[in-house]
Formats: structure tokens, C-alpha cells, sequence
């Protein structure tokens, strides 16, 4: 057996002394395109800043490809939760995107012409071709999204994790988004998305991760991503309050 992607084993996870994450428990293999669902304040943020170490746990672990997380980050393309970047900012779209090579590259040599191509080919392939030399922060929310996006696709990495990346983002964006993911998928990355969209979760994943506060379910859609997983995860009164979402 290939050694799993993600192994999360007894994560806890507290901000000052309010519990956040509470004994999760999860296993993806390499190459799953997984969608982390849950209800606002699920704590689905924190398990993705847990495992880049931006947050530390009070307790449990976390490995990536065999190894403990903190060691391998350099692999890991990042897209916050969407945050709007000031007017002002003094940096362009192509400037934002190139960054994203500089991991890959060490931060002290020059981007040379195979960064600069992999930069315009991503901008283009989120349709920003047009904004390369435009100030990041003169961008709406869902055009800056899309550089982000970019960004994180010029990374060369071995896994993707992204936090609510389709919020504010055109549906045919979304969908050209979603099948570059997929290209990285067939790669054979491990994708992580955060996912409000019950909808269109049968259509982009084939895994999902249900969690409040603890990991309600985690496996293959048809296991995972059922009416009554989904009623727990967000205390639904019914299955009926369920609209309409299927498999
Ligand atoms: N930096 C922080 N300091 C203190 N509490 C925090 C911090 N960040 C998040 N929280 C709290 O932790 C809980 C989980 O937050 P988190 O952002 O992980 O939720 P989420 O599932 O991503 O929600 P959303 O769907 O709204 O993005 C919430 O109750 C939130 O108020
Ligand atoms: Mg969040």
C-alpha cells in the first residue's frame, strides 16, 4: 500500500482555552480530491492551518507522505479563505503568481524563463491574461481569487489545499478551476478544497471529509457524503432540511 497522503491521528485543536477541533481522526491516500465539509465555525479552516502549521495543535499528529507535516510544507500550494487585498498594495498579478515558483526555485535565484511561461500559462488558464500587469489590489474579489489560484498551481506541489476557493467566483470559472484541480489530480496530487456548495460536491470530488468540531465521516462519497452524515454534520432537524442536494 502507498503511503497515505494525509494521516491526522487524535487532533486537538484549542484557541486559548475554546476547543476547536476535537479528536479527528483521518486517513486520505495520495491522489483523492477530498472535500472538507461542514457548517461556519466547523473548524475546517484550522484543520488546513493546523496541518501548514500555522496553528499547533494541544494534542495528536500529523503526517504527510510518512513524514511529520512541519517537514514537508514546502509542498503544500495554500489558498487561504478568501480576504480581500488592499487597492493600494504595491504588487501586479504577474508579481503574485511568479511568487508561487519561488518556492521551488529557493528564494534567492532569479525566476529565469520556465517560471516566467509557467506564470503567463497559469494567469491565462484562470482567464487573467489580460490583467498580468494590473496592481493585485485594483482586482474585485472574485478576479483576485483567481490569481490566487494561479499562484498556487505555478507551486509544483505534491498537494493542494484550498479554502473555499470558489466563493465569489463566476460558475465557469469555477468549473475551469475545477478541472485544472483535476489535471493535478491525474498528476497524482492530493487536493483538499474546503467546500460550502452541498450541490456540486458529487460533480468535483470523489472523497469527503463531514466535520464539526470532530470528523463526522471521511471516505469515498457513497460512504461519506450521506443524507444522514450531512444532517449530523449540520445538525439538521430533518433530512428534509436537506435541499435537494444528491449524489
Ligand atoms: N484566530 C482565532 N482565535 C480565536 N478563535 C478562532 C480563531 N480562528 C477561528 N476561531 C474560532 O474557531 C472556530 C472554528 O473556526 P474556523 O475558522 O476553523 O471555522 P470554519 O469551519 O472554517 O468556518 P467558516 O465556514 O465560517 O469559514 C470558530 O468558532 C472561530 O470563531
Ligand atoms: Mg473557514
Amino acid at each position: 500500500m502507498r503511503t497515505p497522503a494525509v494521516e491526522i491521528a487524535n487532533l486537538t485543536v484549542a484557541y486559548h482555552n475554546k476547543l476547536v477541533l476535537w479528536n479527528v481522526n483521518c486517513t486520505i491516500e495520495q491522489g483523492a480530491m477530498v472535500a472538507i465539509v461542514g457548517p461556519n465555525g466547523a473548524g475546517k479552516s484550522t484543520l488546513l492551518k493546523t496541518m501548514l502549521s500555522l496553528v499547533h495543535p494541544i494534542a495528536g499528529t500529523i503526517n504527510l507522505l510518512g513524514y511529520s507535516h512541519k517537514k514537508l510544507l514546502h509542498t503544500i500550494a495554500y489558498v487561504p479563505q478568501r480576504s480581500l487585498v488592499d487597492s493600494d498594495f504595491p504588487v501586479t498579478v504577474l508579481d503574485v503568481v511568479l511568487m508561487g515558483t519561488y518556492k521551488s526555485l529557493g528564494w534567492f535565484k532569479r525566476p529565469g524563463k520556465k517560471e516566467y511561461d509557467a506564470t503567463y500559462a497559469a494567469i491565462a488558464a484562470v482567464g487573467m491574461h489580460d490583467y498580468a500587469h494590473q496592481p493585485i489590489g485594483q482586482l474585485s474579489g472574485g478576479q483576485q481569487q483567481r490569481v490566487f489560484v494561479a499562484r498556487a498551481l505555478v507551486q509544483n506541489a505534491q498537494m493542494y489545499m484550498l479554502d473555499e476557493p470558489f466563493i465569489g467566483i463566476d460558475k465557469t470559472t469555477e468549473q475551469i478551476i475545477s478541472s485544472l484541480l483535476k489535471k493535478e489530480q491525474e498528476k497524482g496530487k492530493t487536493i483538499l478544497i474546503v467546500h460550502h456548495d452541498l450541490h456540486t460536491v458529487a460533480s468535483y470530488f470523489d472523497a469527503a471529509l463531514l466535520i464539526n468540531k470532530s470528523a463526522i465521516a471521511y471516505g469515498p462519497l457513497q460512504m461519506s457524503f450521506t443524507p444522514e452524515n450531512v444532517q449530523k454534520t449540520f445538525n439538521y432537524a430533518s433530512p428534509s432540511d436537506i435541499s435537494g442536494y444528491r449524489l
